[in-house]
C-alpha cells in the first residue's frame, strides 16, 4: 500500500549562509524522502526560508537595501547550496509569502476564537536611540555570573550561564551602543498553559505523535505529571519596527517566529499544491490520512512537539505524525570554529571542488536516528569514503565491466541468472527488506554498514573467482561471462541500496547499466538476459587529503584578514547549555534567530580615552607588497615605520587591491598588536581598512593619512 507523506526540514534563517552543520539535517531528510519515493510512496518534501525578524530588518538596513531584496538574494544562495548537495526539495518557498500570511492569520484568528490568545503588558529592554525594543542577542554586557565582558543578553559564551537580559551588568545596545531602558508594551501570548493544551499534549505525546524515545522522555519532563502545570504561555508578538506580518486588529504588533516560521511549512505546501494541482486539505485537514513528518535539530524540539501541535490542534488542523530530532555537528571532536577553519560553508565545500556525495555518504554513515551529536572527523571522512565507496562499491563495477565490454560486446549472459546468483552470492537480494527497514527508521548508519558488509562479500567473491585469471584460461569463456554478469548484477543491487544517499552516483550507474531509474522493488529481480551495458567510466574519485587541507585553509583564511579582526569569533552551532531545557527554548526564540546577525553587528560599546590610548596607531609606508602563495585573500605587506623599523603584516585585502599598486603608499597600522603566527608566517600588526562589518561585502578601503604625514607618526 502506498502512503501519502509530507516531509519538512526546519526553515533556515534568511540571514546567513548554509554551513555543514545545517546540512546534517537537510541531507538526512533528503535521504529519507528519496527512500520513500523509491518505495513508491507519494512523498513530498517542502521547505522555505525563514525570513522574518529583527536581525533581517537590521541587516538589510545596514546593507542599504530593503528586507525584501535581502531575502530574495539569500533565497537564491540557499537554493543554490541545497541543489549543490542534491537536496531535492519538491518546493523551496519563503515565509514572506501570501500563503504563509494567510495561514498565520487564519491560525491566529482560530486560536483567538478558542480563547487561547491573551494580551499582557511586559517590560523589555528598549534602545532609546534606535527607538526599538531589543531582542536578547542585541543586548550585550557583562555576564552576571562570571563577569566576562561583551556577552549576549541570553547566555554567556565564556561560562555557559543562561540568564535574562535584565541580569546583565552594564548592558548596552549592540545596535546603537546606547544604554537600554526598560519599557512596557502589550504582547500577545498563546496560552500553552491552558488545561486544554496540557491535556491534549499529554495524550498526543503518549499516543499520536511519533518521536524518538529520548525525545518522548524530554517531552514528558517538560509536561510534568498530570495536574502539574509546567508549560508556560508563549509570547507570539513583537513590536514595530519589525520585518514580518502585522497582527490583524493590532496595529504596530507583528507575529513572532513561532506564529509564522512553522506555518511556513503550510505556506510552502500550499504554494506547491497550486503548482501541482494537489489538495492541501488532504495533507493538512483535521481528518487527513496523510502522514506529516518534521525533521528538526534537537534545540527546537520544544516548539515542534509541544507548541506547534497545540497550535494546530486548536486551530482545527491535523497534527504531525512524527517529529524527528537530530543532534548537532562537531568537526574533529570540537564545535565548528571559524578560527580553526572548521566552520565550513556549503558554498566553500563546493567551490573547493569536493564531491557533495562524499559528505552525504559520511553523514549517512554516522546518522542513526537518535538525537546524539555527530562528529565529522576529517581523517576518518577521507579514509571511509575512499575505502567504502571507491575501494569497495565502485571497485565491483570496474572489476567486471572491462571484460563484459571487451570480450562480450557489452552484453550480459543470455541465460537467467537468478538461481546461480542466489547460490553464489547468497543473501544479497534478500537483504533489501532489512536495509529498507533501517532507512525507514532513519538508521542510515546501520543501513550502510549492512551494504558495506555485502560489498565485502562481493569483493571476496571476485578474489575467489579471479576473473582476470579466468580471462587467460582456455575454455573458461562462459564462466568468465557468468562471473562478470553476476558481478554487474551485484553492483546494480548495491546501487539500489545506496541510491537514497548517493543519487547522482546512482544516476551515473544507471546510465552505465543502461537501465531506467531504479526503484526499491527492482531489488526483487536481476537484469534481463543479454542486457547490453554501456562502457564503464570511472564513477567516483578518491578524496585527496590535500583537498581537505585546502578546504580548511579556505575557511580559515576568510578570518585571517588583519583588517577585519571583529570576525575572529568562534561560532558554534552547539549550545553551551542543555539544549533540551525549556529555558534553552525560551532563549531559542531569539537566540538562534539573532545569532548570525548578532555576530555581524559590530558592538559599539563606549570605551574610555584610556582604553583608546592603549592602541598604538602609526603611519606606515608600504615598502613592499606581495601575493601569498596558497592564500586567496591575503597580501604580505612590508611596512616601514621610520625609526620604528619594518614590520611584516598579512592583510586580507587581496580582493580589493593589486599588490603592485600598493607599494609606496601610506596607511595606518596598529603597531602594538600581539604578533600572530599564521600559516604563511608571522603577522606583526594590522593595517586599517574600512569595510562592511563582515569584511566580505564588496568594498574594502585602506585608510590613508593626509599628505605630509610621515612613517612612524602616531595617530591619535
Ligand atoms: O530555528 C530555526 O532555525 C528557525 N529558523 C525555525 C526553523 S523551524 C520552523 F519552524 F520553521
Ligand atoms: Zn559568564
Amino acid at each position: 500500500m502506498t502512503c501519502k507523506i509530507l516531509v519538512t526540514s526546519a526553515l533556515p534563517y534568511a540571514n546567513g549562509a548554509i554551513h555543514l552543520g545545517h546540512l546534517v539535517e537537510y541531507i538526512q531528510t533528503d535521504i529519507w524522502t528519496r527512500f520513500q519515493k523509491m518505495r513508491g510512496n507519494e512523498c513530498w518534501y517542502v521547505c522555505a526560508d525563514d525570513t522574518h525578524g529583527t536581525p533581517i530588518m537590521l541587516r538589510a538596513e545596514k546593507e542599504g537595501i530593503t528586507p525584501e531584496a535581502l531575502i530574495a538574494r539569500v533565497h537564491a544562495e540557499h537554493a543554490r547550496d541545497f541543489a549543490g548537495f542534491h537536496v531535492a526539495f519538491d518546493n523551496y518557498h519563503t515565509t514572506h509569502s501570501d500563503e504563509t500570511r494567510h495561514y498565520s492569520e487564519d491560525i491566529y484568528a482560530k486560536l483567538q476564537a478558542a480563547g487561547l490568545i491573551e494580551v499582557r503588558s511586559i517590560e523589555q529592554y528598549y534602545d532609546p536611540v534606535k527607538a526599538m525594543f531589543l531582542p536578547d542577542r542585541f543586548i550585550k554586557g557583562e555576564c552576571p555570573k562570571c563577569g566576562t565582558k561583551d556577552q549576549y543578553g541570553d547566555a554567556c559564551e565564556s561560562c555557559g550561564a543562561a540568564y535574562a537580559p535584565t541580569e546583565l551588568k552594564n548592558p548596552y545596545s549592540a545596535v546603537s551602543g546606547a544604554q537600554p531602558v526598560l519599557k512596557s508594551s502589550d504582547h500577545y501570548f498563546f496560552k500553552l498553559s491552558d488545561p486544554r493544551c496540557q491535556e491534549f499534549l499529554r495524550r498526543a505525546t503518549r499516543e499520536v505523535c511519533k518521536a524518538q524515545p529520548e525525545a518522548i522522555n524530554k517531552l514528558q519532563e517538560w509536561l510534568g505529571e498530570p495536574g502539574e502545570n509546567k508549560l508556560t504561555d508563549w509570547d507570539i508578538s513583537r513590536d514595530a519596527p519589525y520585518f514580518g506580518f502585522e497582527i490583524p486588529g493590532a496595529p504596530g504588533k507583528f507575529f513572532y517566529v513561532w506564529l509564522d516560521a512553522p506555518i511556513g511549512y503550510m505556506g510552502s505546501f500550499k504554494n506547491f499544491c497550486a503548482k501541482k494541482g494537489l489538495d492541501f486539505d488532504e495533507f493538512w485537514g483535521k481528518d487527513s490520512k496523510a502522514e506529516l513528518y518534521h525533521f528538526i535539530g534537537k534545540d527546537i524540539l520544544y516548539f515542534h512537539a509541544l507548541f506547534w501541535p497545540a497550535e494546530l490542534e486548536h486551530a482545527g488542523y491535523r497534527i504531525p505524525t512524527g517529529v524527528f530530532a537530530h543532534g548537532f555537528l562537531t568537526v574533529d571532536g570540537a564545535k565548528m570554529s571559524k578560527s580553526r577553519g572548521t566552520f565550513i560553508t556549503a558554498e566553500s565545500y563546493l567551490t573547493q571542488g569536493l564531491n557533495p556525495e562524499w559528505l552525504r555518504y559520511y553523514f549517512a554513515a554516522k546518522l542513526n536516528g537518535t538525537m546524539e551529536d555527530i562528529d565529522l572527523n576529517l581523517d576518518d571522512f577521507t579514509q571511509r569514503v575512499n575505502s567504502d565507496l571507491v575501494g569497495k562499491y565502485i571497485n565491483i563495477a570496474s572489476r567486471a565491466a572491462g571484460f563484459i565490454a571487451k570480450r562480450f560486446d557489452g552484453k550480459l549472459v543470455a541465460g537467467h541468472l537468478a538461481e546461480t546468483f542466489r547460490k553464489e552470492l547468497p543473501g544479497l537480494a534478500e537483504a533489501a527488506e532489512e536495509i529498507a527497514g533501517h532507512y525507514e527508521g532513519r538508521d542510515t548508519a546501520r543501513a550502510l554498514r549492512r551494504v558495506m558488509a555485502l560489498a565485502d562479500q562481493i569483493n571476496q567473491y571476485v578474489d575467489k573467482n579471479q576473473p582476470w585469471v579466468l580471462a587467460k584460461q582456455e575454455g573458461q569463456e562462459a564462466r568468465l561471462h557468468e562471473v562478470c554478469s553476476l558481478l554487474i548484477n551485484a553492483f546494480r543491487l548495491l546501487t539500489i541500496y545506496l541510491k537514497p544517499v548517493l543519487p547522482k552516483l546512482a544516476q551515473r550507474a544507471e546510465e552505465f547499466l543502461n537501465v531506467a531509474p531504479l526503484h526499491w522493488a527492482d531489488a526483487g529481480h536481476l537484469l534481463p538476459p543479454t542486457q547490453l551495458i554501456n562502457g564503464y567510466e570511472h564513477l567516483m574519485q578518491r578524496i585527496d587529503p590535500k583537498q581537505i587541507e585546502a578546504l580548511i585553509a579556505a575557511n580559515r583564511e576568510s578570518l585571517e584578514p588583519t583588517a577585519a579582526p571583529a570576525a575572529q569569533v568562534a561560532v558554534s552551532p552547539a549550545p553551551t547549555i542543555d539544549p533540551h531545557s525549556p529555558q534553552r527554548h525560551a532563549q531559542h526564540q531569539q537566540a538562534t534567530e539573532d545569532k548570525a546577525q548578532g555576530q555581524a553587528m559590530p558592538a559599539a560599546q563606549h570605551i574610555s580615552i584610556d582604553d583608546f590610548a592603549k592602541v598604538d596607531l602609526r603611519i606606515a609606508r608600504i615598502a613592499d607588497a606581495q601575493h601569498v602563495e596558497g592564500a586567496d585573500k591575503l597580501i604580505r605587506l612590508t611596512l616601514d615605520l621610520g625609526a620604528g623599523g619594518t614590520r611584516n603584516v598579512f592583510a586580507g585585502i587581496k580582493s580589493a587591491y593589486d599588490p603592485a599598486l600598493l607599494v609606496g603608499r601610506l596607511t595606518v597600522m596598529v603597531a602594538n598588536l600581539a604578533p600572530r603566527k599564521m600559516k604563511f608566517g608571522m603577522s606583526e600588526g594590522m593595517v586599517l581598512a574600512a569595510s562592511d562589518a563582515d569584511g566580505k561585502s564588496p568594498g574594502l578601503f585602506l585608510l590613508s593619512p593626509d599628505s605630509g604625514a610621515q612613517p612612524g607618526m602616531k595617530v591619535k
